[in-house]
């Protein structure tokens, strides 16, 4: 059994990812400032007695330092970040602190405090607009689109740059868009928002067709545990997602299928929903299969899953900003 510090843990994939960990025995610390972390996701987590939360800013070295320091973890899992990839350009420092500065801020004290294994989520974002589908890790990189893949992609380079300089074992995950319980950010959160003011009428950022691959978060978490229980050696970059993707329009329709409504549909037009939005994110999983990785849920069943869990849980419309 190990000690796992969980940065974000009291987001959607950190409070699942605390649950699995403590379910194989585990003995787990959440740091999280609550910034869009949901108390309620830790529920089950905090009746562990081999639990502990602690409230905590990634931004500030000084806080990350001492909860590493205390606990003296072997895994740090740092989830925590700014994962909101619309909002860039609003807001165009916040991508900078949060998942650049703020991951030196957790690879500085795990190292410091003798951690030896690392893992991160990182983003299908990172390859920009991409010339190979389905797209391998080992893909040229074109340029960076959006200000949030341009800080992963420098929070991956500080990782990779400490696990050669400080004889680290790194994880780094590129994820496609993950769907299950606990979903509070993302298309369907924000369709289904407006749905429920308006049921008659759903506007579209782009012109419908944008294709994407997405992953049910079961699917994530056996590909996460999978490659912890390799016991990784050195630096290892993994994408993870679903070999099917789905267009903007497909997703929509099971969405209000779900729901039982038929809105008029609208469109703002463009291959693009917004700037930095790539219109094709579609993951060459190979090296991860390699492991004995599998998906077993359609990307149908994850967004009626996703539809679900929001509808029995509608309040998350007005408690996540
Ligand atoms: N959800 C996805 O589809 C997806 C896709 C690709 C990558 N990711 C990455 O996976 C990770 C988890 O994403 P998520 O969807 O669970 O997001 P989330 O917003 O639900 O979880 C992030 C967690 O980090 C915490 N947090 C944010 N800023 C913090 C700070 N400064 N200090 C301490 N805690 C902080 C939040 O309170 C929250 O609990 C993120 O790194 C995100 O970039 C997610």
């Amino acid at each position: 059994m190990a000690k796992f510090l969980v940065t974000g843990g009291a987001g959607f994939i950190g409070s699942h990812f605390c649950d699995a960990a403590l379910a194989k025995g585990h003995e787990v610390t959440v740091f999280d400032n609550f910034e869009t972390g949901q108390e309620f996701f830790l529920q089950g987590a905090k009746k562990n007695e081999k639990f502990s939360l602690i409230r905590g800013d990634i931004r500030e070295f000084s806080e990350v330092n001492k909860a590493m320091s205390d606990f003296k973890p072997e895994w740090v899992v740092h989830f925590a970040a700014n994962a909101d990839v619309r909002r860039g350009l609003e807001r165009p420092r916040r991508d900078l602190d949060y998942n650049t500065t703020g991951t030196w801020n957790v690879l500085e004290s795990a190292q410091k405090a003798g951690a030896k294994n690392f893992l991160f989520s990182s983003t299908g974002s990172v390859y920009g607009e991409p010339t190979v589908f389905p797209t391998p890790e080992s893909c040229p990189f074109p340029e960076q689109t959006s200000l949030y893949g341009a800080s992963k992609l420098a929070g991956e380079g500080l990782i990779a740059a400490y696990a050669n300089g400080f004889a680290m074992n790194s994880l780094v995950f590129r994820f496609v868009s993950i769907l299950g319980a606990r979903y509070t950010h993302g298309h369907i959160f924000d369709f289904m928002k407006r749905l429920k003011n308006d049921a008659s009428h759903l506007e579209i950022l782009g012109n419908g067709k944008q294709t994407k691959s997405y992953l049910h978060m079961t699917d994530l978490m056996s590909g996460l545990w999978m490659a912890i229980e390799s016991q990784p050696k050195g630096h290892n970059v993994y994408n993870i997602g679903h070999d099917d993707a789905l267009i903007v329009d497909q997703s929509v329709g099971y969405i209000c299928d779900a729901l039982k409504i038929k809105p008029r549909l609208t469109y703002t037009g463009g291959t693009r929903g917004w700037v930095g939005d790539s219109p094709r994110i579609q993951l060459d999983c190979t090296k991860l299969k390699a492991l004995g990785w599998k998906t077993t849920q359609s990307l149908e069943q994850g967004v009626r899953d996703t539809v679900k869990y929001l509808e029995q849980q509608a309040f998350l419309f007005a408690e996540v900003k």
